[in-house]
C-alpha cells in the first residue's frame, strides 16, 4: 500500500501501525497498571494476579491487529462478548475501560490515523461488552 488509502495509514495493516508486538505488549501493560491504580471497578472484576488477562489481551490484540495469531491457536474463537458475559460491564465500567485504554495508547505515543482508528473501533467493542444496565 502506498497513500494513506487505509483508515490506519500508509500501513498494510493496523499492526504495523501501532508498531508491532513491542508496542502492543507496552500498551497492555500500561493498561493494566493504569486499571490497578485508578479503576478499581474495572480491577475488582480480575483475578488477584492478572499476568493472564495481561498475556490474553496481548495476544488478542496482535491477533486482532493483523499480526501473528497467538490468541485462536490458544484460547479459539474469541467470541468475546460471551467471554465477558460472566462479568456484570455497566455503562461506568466501560467508560472506565475506554478511559484507561486511551490513557495507554497516549503514553505510547499512539497518534494520527492509527489512533483514530483505534478510538473508534475499541469505543464500539468496549460498547458492545455492555451487559447491564
Ligand atoms: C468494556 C469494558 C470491559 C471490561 C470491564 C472487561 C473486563 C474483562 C474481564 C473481567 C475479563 C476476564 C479476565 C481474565 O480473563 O483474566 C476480560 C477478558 C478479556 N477481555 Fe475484556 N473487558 C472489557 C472490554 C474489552 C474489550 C473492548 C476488549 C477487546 C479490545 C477486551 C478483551 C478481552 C480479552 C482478549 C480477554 C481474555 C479473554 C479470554 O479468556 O481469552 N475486553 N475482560
Amino acid at each position: 500500500m502506498t497513500e494513506a488509502s487505509s483508515p490506519w495509514g500508509p500501513f498494510d495493516t493496523p499492526y504495523e501501525a501501532i508498531g508491532g508486538q513491542d508496542k502492543i505488549r507496552s500498551i497492555v501493560d500500561r493498561f493494566y497498571d493504569i486499571i490497578d491504580a485508578d479503576a478499581p471497578n474495572v480491577r475488582s472484576l480480575l483475578p488477584r494476579d492478572d499476568s493472564t488477562s495481561r498475556d490474553r489481551l496481548y495476544a488478542y490484540l496482535v491477533e486482532w491487529s493483523g499480526g501473528p495469531a497467538l490468541y485462536t491457536p490458544e484460547r479459539g474463537d474469541p467470541r468475546m462478548k460471551m467471554r465477558h458475559n460472566p462479568f456484570a460491564i455497566g455503562g461506568a465500567e466501560v467508560e472506565s475501560w475506554l478511559i484507561c485504554f486511551g490513557r495507554a495508547l497516549d503514553d505510547n505515543g499512539i497518534e494520527g490515523d492509527i489512533r483514530s482508528f483505534l478510538d473508534e473501533r475499541f469505543t464500539a467493542l468496549a460498547h458492545h461488552m455492555q451487559n447491564q444496565a
